[in-house]
């Protein structure tokens, strides 16, 4: 499998997140992928339609480290069975076109994953993200789906899910699943033109 410059992206600012725990222990199950983990999502500004031009210097370093990125791998919390507004306000600024290239995420292969404390493992968020994500034309992972519920028992107290858990197993099969849109992805590219 093509080794993939992956964009680790976080739902959650909380320091003990389930979700930024869940994105480590993805670098962890597959060191074939380099890991940017960005953590800035708490110092981007409101989106506002009066400060696209310029975008502030925290929208263009995100878009920035997007457009590098191979891939983008979201995990997400539930707030209010939604998408937390902190990760909306980071994708909203992700739909805007920044130059002749168009919104960074267009096109971009993405894949969605979550954990909740909750039964539910973050299904009902998972659903409205997606829902964002076809509005601004990502490519997004299809199956497999990866919910945690129950996270704060399955990842244990060193942030790892239990060897040979079906959990692990599925983590891997949806990065699999990334590697193979994105090596996809290129090979459609035409020639000179990156996938962005
Ligand atoms: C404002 C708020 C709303 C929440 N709503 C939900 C919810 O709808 N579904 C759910 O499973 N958990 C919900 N939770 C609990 C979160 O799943 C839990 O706090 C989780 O640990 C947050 O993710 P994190 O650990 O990555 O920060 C909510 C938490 C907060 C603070």
């Amino acid at each position: 499998m093509t080794p993939l410059n992956v964009l680790a992206l976080s739902g959650s600012l909380r320091r003990s997140s389930l979700n930024t725990t869940l994105l480590r222990e993805a670098e962890r199950l597959c060191p074939q992928h380099r890991f940017d983990h960005y953590d800035g999502l708490g110092r981007l500004p409101h989106f506002n339609e009066d400060q696209e031009h310029p975008a502030p210097s925290e929208v263009i370093d995100l878009r920035r480290r997007v457009r590098e990125a191979d891939a983008v791998l979201i995990a997400s919390p539930e707030y209010n069975a939604s998408v937390p507004g902190a990760l909306k306000n980071a994708l909203d600024w992700l739909s805007r076109p920044a130059g002749e290239d168009g919104p960074a995420l267009a096109l971009k292969p993405v894949a969605v994953i979550g954990a909740s404390p909750g039964p539910f493992g973050t299904v009902r968020a998972q659903l409205a993200l997606r829902q964002v994500l076809h509005k601004m034309n990502a490519h997004v992972v299809q199956q497999p789906e990866f919910l945690l519920f129950q996270a704060h028992q399955q990842l244990g107290d060193d942030g790892r899910l239990p060897d040979g858990s079906p959990a692990q197993q599925l983590l891997c099969a949806v990065l699999d699943a990334l590697a193979r849109l994105a090596t996809r992805e290129r090979r459609q590219a035409p020639t000179g033109a990156a996938v962005r």
